[in-house]
């Protein structure tokens, strides 16, 4: 049961697909106060009471004991007190043994989610305008409070099939050349790849839908021989337009006013990677299809992949608060004493960026009528992505284009995949990244991954060992780093071929996890999940922080510790463990219930399945193109008869009905005939 209750004056923010009315009856359970124009609910918690949700956030899987704000921002830095990340998921589940609720909070504008921190036994939330629609949901399980969730935001965003094989990414690759190379040296070494993405580099000063004539020189046929080796090229666009006069996409979005504004009418601008931009008004129509359109040109150039960045907006600075920054410290020359004074020259420089100020002199005009940007702020990067996708469609309706954002809001799920940020190659982030994956699909973000090896600071090569072995399991599956960090490559490393047969694996699995993720993503489920959802009886299983439930039957633990040699994995039901070392090279382990030592040398990573559910594996390739999805090896624990439903389309379809692309497989209950109940069976479907 959903209901809904409406404060204020919300706007429409796309994020909810079902017409509910508003129920006339005071908001239940909550207590409501309003300080100021906000709204603050609240609610006790009891000491047993685990808080699942708001998607993109730091922290453990369960948000309880931490304040948290909805404020998209382009923070570089990830930290156990970072408020913020890149996106604003305002959807939390209370789950106790007296009580399952759900709570979403329709809010653009900026929403703190005090979780047991001012009072560990009381849960704050504040909608700073107050214009919202709150939704509350109850439903007898985890499971169906989820999908309940989904039916009201609608269906999430399905991503080409190539987009599941394994993806080269880095800052810094400035020509066709240097692409190439690293193409070469994957396949000379046979490392499974199926797309490099293209930093900013590959555009003249950094100009959206530009390419460099001399490093790039002829996109469309690099693209094409690309793909005549079963690789595609994914290039990144930026929010902002560079302001320079004759430049075609900032020529265009001035002529047709595009642009959002300040209070006077002219155009706001603010410094990112191009220089000076103007940024388009996303929340207007008119503006999306223009922003949709300037994809055109990438789309003809055979580009079937995009990755959407600096979209929360990120706001280097603008000329006013440079100029104010200058001022503060001319002032402050000749009375310079103190350390005081010292930090707050700091500060003057310290705070440009992302500056508040600037956030509140934008103006957009959805209807004509000026809003002003911090009352909507969390929505620029989700409309963004509305635009592109939106422009995808009219490109081509009949085929799936890779779309994934760094800014996203809920209803984004609809039209794109995230990544996670600019994580570190930290140890740390590995298990942040583990704990935000079924928080993300909780939310509907459903294609999702962190940069693997880590983003910022230099990998070591165990470090990035374990982080494909985490890649191996979720939808986007890509390694990327920033300009000037150790190169990550896989085959810049002594220990490659190690490597090289993780990713293996991942091209093994590929049409088995493809299966699992289309069929979460057509039922409104959620390919990873705590392990509450799956056990919300079992106390140890509700708070487990470091493994997570996959697809159907499966869960994954992964090594989440340098030098450990292995770990302690709980099994809330007896198991069959895939000990895999690669493709071909895997041990079938039948665990019973309980807490179980498993050693995993650097080269080793489990993968855990329920009785009777059968896991296939393909014998893998080079390309998820590559792959022949008709032989399988079926390995299961089974003491009766297990079935599956694969899920096989082209991988382009974009309105594929489920059951018209399940192929049922039966493995009767006499195919495991050795003592431990695991079968091997080959099937050709
Ligand atoms: C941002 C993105 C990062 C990208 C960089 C340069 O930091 O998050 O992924 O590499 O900008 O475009």
């Amino acid at each position: 049961m959903i209901r809904k209750y409406t404060f204020g004056q919300p706007m429409d923010t796309d994020a909810v697909v079902q017409a509910l009315p508003p129920e006339t009856e005071p908001l239940p359970y909550f207590t409501l106060t309003r300080p100021g124009q906000g709204i603050c609910l609240s609610l006790a918690l009891s000491p047993d009471e685990v808080l699942f949700g708001l998607g993109e956030s730091v922290r453990g899987m369960n948000k309880r004991g931490f304040r948290y704000r909805s404020w998209n921002s382009d923070v570089f830095n990830h930290t156990e007190s970072t408020e913020s990340l890149y996106a604003s998921h305002n959807f939390l589940v209370f789950f106790s043994p007296s009580r399952l609720l759900g709570l979403y909070l329709d809010d653009p504008g900026p929403v703190t989610w005090d979780l047991g921190y001012t009072r560990s036994d009381t849960a704050v939330i504040t909608s700073e305008f107050g214009d919202l629609n709150v939704y509350l949901l109850e439903e007898d399980s985890l499971a169906a409070l989820a999908r309940s969730f989904r039916r009201l935001t609608g269906r999430s965003y399905l991503p080409p099939r190539w987009a599941f094989g394994y993806i080269q990414s880095r800052w810094g690759y400035a020509s066709e050349q240097e692409v190439r190379t690293v193409v070469r040296e994957h396949r000379e070494r046979h490392i499974p790849l199926d797309a490099v993405c293209l930093d900013i580099d590959y555009m003249v000063d950094f100009k959206n839908f530009t390419w460099k004539p001399d490093a790039f020189p002829d996109l469309p046929a690099f693209s094409r021989d690309m793909k005549k080796e079963h690789l595609r090229l994914v290039p990144i666009i930026d929010a902002g337009i560079r302001t320079e006069e004759g430049y075609a996409p900032y020529e265009s979005g001035r002529a047709g006013g595009f642009f959002c504004r300040k209070e006077d009418g002219s155009d706001f601008t603010a410094a990112v990677w191009p220089g000076m931009c103007a940024f388009p008004d996303f929340l207007r129509e008119d503006a999306r299809i223009w922003f949709g359109d300037l994809y055109r040109p990438l789309l003809e150039a055979g580009i079937e992949g995009f990755w959407n960045d600096m979209n929360e907006p990120a706001l280097f600075y603008t000329d006013e608060n440079v100029q104010k920054a200058f001022r503060r410290v001319r002032e402050m020359q000749d009375g310079f004493v103190d350390y005081e004074q010292m930090w707050f020259l700091k500060d003057a420089f310290s705070s440009i960026a992302n500056n508040m100020d600037d956030y509140r002199s934008i103006f957009h005009r959805p209807d004509g009528q000026p809003v002003r940007h911090d009352r909507v702020h969390n929505l620029y990067g989700a409309f963004m992505t509305r635009a592109s996708a939106d422009g995808f469609r009219r490109f081509d309706p009949d085929r799936r284009i890779l779309l994934f954002s760094r800014s996203s809001f809920i209803g984004a799920h609809r039209n794109g995949g995230v990544w996670q940020g600019d994580n570190f190659s930290w140890w740390s982030h590995l298990k942040m990244a583990l704990q935000m994956l079924p928080n993300l699909n909780l939310c509907g973000f459903l294609y999702t991954g962190c940069d693997l090896g880590g983003f910022g600071c230099n990998v070591t090569e165990d470090l990035l060992e374990r982080f494909l072995q985490l890649g191996v399991f979720t939808p986007l599956m890509r390694n990327h780093s920033a300009l000037h960090t150790r190169e990550q490559e896989i085959y810049r490393f002594s220990s490659w071929e190690t490597m090289r047969d993780t990713v293996s694996v991942r091209y093994a699995l590929l049409p088995f996890l493809y299966s699992e993720f289309m069929k979460a993503a057509l039922t409104d489920s959620m390919y990873f999940r705590p392990l509450a959802f799956d056990y919300p009886a079992d106390s140890r299983a509700v708070r487990t922080e470091d493994q997570l439930m996959l697809g159907e039957g499966c869960m994954i633990a992964p090594v989440l510790e340098q030098n450990a040699a292995g770990r302690y994995v709980y099994l809330p039901e007896d198991m069959l463990m895939i000990r895999f070392r690669s493709a071909l090279d895997y041990d079938l382990v039948p665990l019973d219930r309980g807490d179980r030592w498993i050693s995993l040398r650097l080269n080793e990573f489990p993968l855990f399945v329920k009785k009777n559910h059968p896991v296939l594996l393909c014998a893998g390739g080079e390309s998820s193109e590559l792959l022949d999805d008709r032989r399988f090896t079926a390995v299961c624990r089974m003491d009766r008869d297990a079935a599956y439903g694969l899920y096989r389309d082209d991988g382009f379809d974009p309105r594929p009905v489920l059951e018209d692309r399940l192929t049922r497989v039966t493995l009767p209950a006499d195919t495991a005939r050795n003592a431990g109940g695991v079968a091997i069976s080959e099937l050709l479907l």
